[in-house]
């Protein structure tokens, strides 16, 4: 049986992950600290290995003892209280481990990092209106400069089988950012910020999963994927599948003009430097709202792994909203 390490096992994603993996037949480590929660790691055919990136020379010692044919490194962080922290927990640890994985899991079949379609920018200035990998990467925020700085890395590594997959928006079960939007609106609250229409680029958690597996168990290394469900949809979509979904028309819509919010952000950013936090709504997060075009080139994954994803915004969002009512989130 061949062995897979999925780092970031306890997340969103990463449980996924761990679910698809053994639907493959793999023997799986979830990759996890001492203090993640193994909540959405129950099955009997899990086995852990705890992961500690401060410790390095423990960590060298533990990956010695298992030989893994397979690593997906996804921990990672998206949200930081200071921006240094997004380059320690995302290119630092990437590095670190995988120089490590180097040196000591020589049969090492694939290591393949969950980077974010956020390292390339969004497709604003581009005429073709979507991004692609041959664009030089425009990052609008530490978050993506931080993707970026790991994805630099691996790509300097000639003889490390490493695949990349930087993932747009992932949503689904066991999610809890786009889950606010949803517990909001049940509420009777449809929030929006800004006027300027958007250009959203989806993928569902168990479409993102599948083809993470498929690439990681195929022959191809050494290449970067964008993965989303090939569709453009416009921020009120969202609104739209709520109502459907929930059978709920919103009491109050409400629309914070972006000049309001770009202040509360410059003033919330003047007291992060004194206290050096970052705000949760800083102007990074502003210039993500101005953005206009999230699109991202498929195409390499369809012709390497066949990849046709079978949930759509709608239907994804039906099944999750479902999740959502079946375990009392809503
Ligand atoms: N969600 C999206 O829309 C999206 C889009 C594009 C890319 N991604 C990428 O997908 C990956 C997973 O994201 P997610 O949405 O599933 O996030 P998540 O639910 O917050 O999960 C993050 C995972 O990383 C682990 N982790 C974070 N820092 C760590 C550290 N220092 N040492 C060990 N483990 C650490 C967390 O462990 P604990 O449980 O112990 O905290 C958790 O298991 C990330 O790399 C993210 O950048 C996500």
């Amino acid at each position: 049986m061949k062995k897979i390490l999925i780092t970031g096992a306890s997340g969103f994603v990463g449980s996924f992950l761990v679910e698809e993996a053994l639907k493959r037949g793999l023997e799986v480590y979830a990759g996890i600290r001492a203090t993640s929660s193994k909540k959405y790691l129950q099955d009997k055919r899990i086995n852990f290995f705890e992961l500690n990136f401060n410790d390095l020379s423990d960590l060298r010692d533990r990956l010695q003892q298992i030989n893994f044919d397979y690593v997906i490194h996804n921990a990672g962080v998206v949200k930081a209280n200071k921006k240094a922290d997004f380059f320690t927990y995302n290119t630092d640890i990437t590095v670190n481990f995988a120089q490590l994985l180097q040196e000591v899991q020589l049969d090492l079949k694939k290591f393949t990092y969950i980077s974010s379609a956020a390292s390339y920018g969004p497709a604003d200035n581009l005429g073709r209106g979507y991004v692609k990998e041959s664009d030089t990467p425009q990052p609008i925020d530490t978050y993506g400069e931080s993707k970026l700085a790991a994805e630099k890395w691996l790509k300097s590594q000639s003889n490390f089988p490493y695949l990349i997959f930087r993932p747009t928006g992932v949503y689904g079960p066991r999610e809890t950012e786009i889950f606010t939007f949803f517990k909001a609106f049940n509420q009777g609250l449809e929030g929006h910020i800004g006027r300027t229409p958007q250009k959203m680029a989806f993928i569902y958690v168990k479409d993102l999963v599948k083809v993470v597996l498929d690439g990681t168990l195929s022959d191809k290394a050494q290449s970067a994927y964008f993965v989303s469900d090939g569709n453009a949809y416009p921020t009120q979509d969202l609104g739209k599948i709520a109502a459907k979904a929930l059978n709920k028309k919103p009491l109050i819509k409400i629309n914070i003009p972006i000049g309001v919010v770009q202040l509360v952000a410059t003033i919330g950013e003047g007291f992060g430097r004194l206290s050096g936090k970052m705000p949760v709504l800083n102007l990074e997060k502003v210039k993500i709202l101005k953005s206009k075009n999230w699109q991202v080139d498929i195409a390499p994954l369809q012709n390497d792994f066949n990849f046709a994803p079978a949930f759509d915004l709608e239907s994804g969002l039906l099944e999750t909203i479902h999740w959502y009512k079946e375990n009392k989130w809503l």
